[in-house]
């Protein structure tokens, strides 16, 4: 949450907003920076609540001549959404903005005495009144002794008005990435806003200052010891970044997913095998371990249940997920016979690292699938493994979602294996099934059309139910956050079972449910529970394959769907479900790559 900017060079103003228009996605109720010229010590800050584009507004001319800043996104926790909550924060001598939350912020407040010098609610300005109390020319002494009085995380990014064209940084537990080049150097709380600056970043520690100067940087422990950094290799296209020419991200990542399916693919099987590496110490994991705890949040959460599922189809062993900001409060038992599974896109989700950290210490071992490489999970995880989807910009997650998808397919298939549950020959069967993924969801994505036209008829509905059994109700369960998080509609998926049992009281005249029955086995009394809801006015659209289509259309609407086997229909079905929940959130005229109080990488609890 919140996105953080630092840079230093040539036209900084203008790079500054640039690169919060790419961080924008971790926070947008409002936006700001400061800015300042070679050898002036003269700060200019302009904030103001709303996007980064509303900042723009805001800010006079685009003058070229600032040589550094930092910038700041946010999502507010402390003090309401307003231009004066909004950071950058000055006190005296120091700029501040900060990702995280202070905790003991009202403590110290009161400790210090700093109320009369405070004009926001937020737990930020403290500590940029903090700072101004305890600076007296030294910067990093500053700089510790505030942190030495902080509780909680957070990511700080500091100006100081007598020293020029230098930023300071220091984090706890929220990330700080920094890159460096010729004359220009960076950093940011994500990655996405230095890929056009550096094809290799490195991540800050915690607990250590860095200095950022435009030729060089520092980092030092708080004793004063210089700190190495180890560096990071951006390996994904960077020119695939940007929307080219879609409306939306959202559009734009649905799309790619074909390709990165292929991508995975081509990386993992190997000579009709699925080969993760490590020098075969992840196989040696999976075959031994028996107990399975996957924990992860939304998206990441719902691939998990997926990944559950697999585990018992090929293994015959049961994994249980568990949702990150739940589990860190339970009794689960964790020990050295766990393999406990972190999934995240970001890799910076703040329970699912809490879940993750707490993991390691009880001995498990740990296993992260992860998007971002050098995110803060990659630095706790025994072993990651990496979707390599590219930078997933749209709030809402699609090819995050279908590539740790794909990477439990191929871990469980795996495990499978190595556990003697499955034969080469099923196993080489399946390699070809998975091969056949990225072509299924490209014919999908080829009949978006007829998906839009469905997707009509309920821009204006309150409500939206999704009905399914076995795999069908877990992929349902993420098309109907798809649509909750983009469209406002209320939409719930259910397992049709259940609907006896409750939930079909909610049907009336009209209700629009989405009812998928792609499950072989599970066609009869999945078309039972449809025709039960049908008869109380229920309007049904279908998620059916194609070889199925002819029997049903009569009856109902269908969305057709490629037919793969059974346990591969979750590819086909949930690109499905991600375009009629785009569609319904343009058509509604919905900013649909940044809903409503949502953030893409949630790191406060
Ligand atoms: C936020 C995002 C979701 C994402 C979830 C977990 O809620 O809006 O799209 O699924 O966080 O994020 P992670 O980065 O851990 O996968």
């Amino acid at each position: 949450m919140c996105g953080i900017i630092g840079f230093i060079g040539n036209d900084a103003l203008a790079k500054i907003l640039d690169g919060l228009e790419l961080l924008e996605y971790r926070g947008y109720d409002s936006a700001g920076l400061a800015v300042r010229k070679e050898d002036e010590t003269d700060t200019q800050i302009y904030k103001c609540q709303g996007r980064v584009s509303d900042l723009r507004k805001i800010i006079p001319n685009s003058d070229a001549s600032f040589s550094c800043g930092i910038g700041h996104t946010r999502w507010a926790t402390h003090g309401g959404v307003s231009d004066v909550n909004a950071h950058p924060h000055k006190s005296g001598k120091v700029t501040i903005v900060h990702n995280g939350i202070i905790e003991n912020y009202a403590l110290l407040k009161e400790e210090y005495e700093l109320s009369d010098k405070l004009v926001s609610e937020t737990d930020t300005e403290v500590v940029a009144a903090l700072l101004n109390k305890f600076y007296d020319g030294n910067p990093k002494e500053a700089i510790k002794r505030t942190v030495k009085k902080l509780q909680g995380t957070f990511a700080l990014v500091i100006m100081f008005d007598d020293i020029p064209n230098t930023i300071f940084a220091v984090r706890n537990v929220n990330p700080i990435v920094v890159a460096h080049g010729e004359g220009h150097a960076i950093l940011a709380s994500d990655p996405a806003a230095i890929y056009e600056y550096s094809k290799e970043y490195f991540v800050l520690d915690e607990n250590v200052i860095l200095t950022l100067e435009p030729s060089a940087y520092t980092v030092e422990d708080f004793d004063g010891n210089q700190v190495p950094v180890e560096f990071t290799k951006v390996d994904w296209d960077v020119t695939s970044t940007g929307k080219q020419g879609y409306p939306f991200y959202m559009a734009k990542e649905i799309d790619e997913q074909p390709s990165c399916i292929r991508r995975i693919l081509s990386n993992y099987l190997i000579n009709n095998d699925i080969d993760f590496g490590f020098n075969g110490e992840l196989d040696k994991a999976l075959k031994k371990y028996n107990r399975i705890c996957i924990v992860a949040c939304g998206t990441a959460l719902h691939a998990g249940m997926v990944g559950a599922q697999l585990f018992k189809k090929w293994c015959g062993i049961t994994a249980e997920v568990e949702m990150a900001s739940e589990f860190i409060y339970s009794d689960t038992v964790l020990d050295e016979n766990t393999l406990f599974i972190a999934v995240s896109q970001s890799g910076e989700t703040i329970d699912t690292l809490e879940a993750l950290n707490r993991a390691k210490e009880a001995g498990a071992l740990c296993l992260a699938i992860l998007n971002v490489r050098g995110s803060s999970m990659s630095r706790v995880a025994d072993m990651s493994l990496y979707t390599d989807a590219g930078p997933e910009i749209a709030v809402a997650s699609t090819k995050a979602y279908t590539t740790q998808l794909l990477m439990f397919y191929m871990i469980a298939l795996k495990a499978g294996f190595l556990k003697g549950k499955i034969s080469e020959d099923y196993l080489e069967s399946a390699i070809k099934n998975l091969k056949q993924i990225p072509n299924a969801m490209a014919k999908v994505i080829e009949k978006k059309d007829d998906i839009h036209r469905l997707s009509k008829e309920v821009i204006t509905c309150p409500d939206l139910f999704m009905v399914g059994r076995g795999l069908d109700y877990l992929v349902l369960m993420e098309g109907a956050l798809k649509l909750k998080e983009i469209s406002y509609i209320h939409s719930e998926a259910y397992a049709a079972g259940e609907l006896k049992h409750g939930p079909i009281a909610l049907i009336s005249e009209g209700t629009p449910v989405i009812a998928a029955v792609t499950q072989t086995n599970l066609i009869s009394k999945a078309i039972s529970n449809v025709k039960e809801i049908k008869a109380r006015g229920a309007n049904v659209v279908l998620l059916a394959k194609n070889e199925l289509k002819e029997d049903f259309s009569d009856e109902y609407h269908v969305i057709g769907l490629p037919d793969l086997e059974d346990v591969y229909m979750a590819f086909p079905e949930i690109v499905a479900l991600q375009i009629y929940s785009y569609f319904v959130s343009a058509d509604k005229g919905l900013d649909v790559d940044k809903p409503r109080n949502l953030a893409k990488v949630v790191t406060v609890e």
